[in-house]
């Protein structure tokens, strides 16, 4: 038989998991509306937010681009949606380290932050369907993801807010019981 080798076009590997978009090239993208008012909590801060911050993100304090969020003092409770790509773990890693807020990101179990830092979390709410995220360039237009998203709760008051949208997808809370422990092929 013979073997058959399809290359994907240069662009079209590129797009991956990101919210690179086919119809636009920009890299900000925005939670819609609804997640917040799912969630119901103000947050004092969005670590990394566009300049004046989104003006639906219930967040008193804001750090953007040109002050590093990622090397700030973060305080209360931390509205999380990183700058994606392979910089994602690095805001996961210091969110693991502050334990007080919540994180929306791309359902990826194959990446080395989830099995580092969103499993040791207090809970996951692994949305149902696909989120739109809001177009940074253009604000009334959205773009439907590649992937699912995942919330990620840190500490009593967020993961009450994951309890109280429950329906939005499937909720798992973390009672710190290390099942891998058990022999995996232990019949
Ligand atoms: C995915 S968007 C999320 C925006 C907003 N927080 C939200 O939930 O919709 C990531 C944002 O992080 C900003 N950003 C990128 N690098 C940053 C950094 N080092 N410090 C702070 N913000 C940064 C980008 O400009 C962009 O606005």
């Amino acid at each position: 038989m013979a073997l058959v080798i399809i290359k994907m076009p240069k662009k079209q590997a590129k797009l991956g998991f990101t919210h690179e978009s086919q119809k636009s090239k920009t890299v900000e993208w925005y939670t819609p509306p609804w997640i917040f008012e799912s969630l119901r909590l103000e947050f004092e801060l969005d670590p990394c937010a566009p300049a004046g911050g989104v003006p639906w993100i219930p967040a008193k304090r804001v750090y953007t681009k040109e002050d590093n969020g990622l090397v700030q003092k973060w305080e209360g409770l931390v509205w999380l949606n990183p700058p994606y790509g392979r910089y994602t773990q690095d805001w996961l890693k210091k969110m693991h380290y502050h334990r007080e807020g919540v994180a929306l990101v791309f359902a990826r179990t194959d990446c080395a932050w989830f099995h580092e830092y969103a499993i040791k979390a207090d809970a996951i709410l692994f949305l149902r369907g696909r989120i739109a995220f809001v177009d940074g360039d253009n604000i009334t237009e959205s773009m439907g993801s590649t992937s699912g998203s995942i919330l990620i709760a840190w500490g009593e008051v967020a993961v009450g807010a994951l309890k109280g949208m429950k329906e939005k997808g499937y909720l798992v809370l973390n009672n710190g019981e290390e099942a891998h422990e058990l022999p995996l092929f232990g019949l």
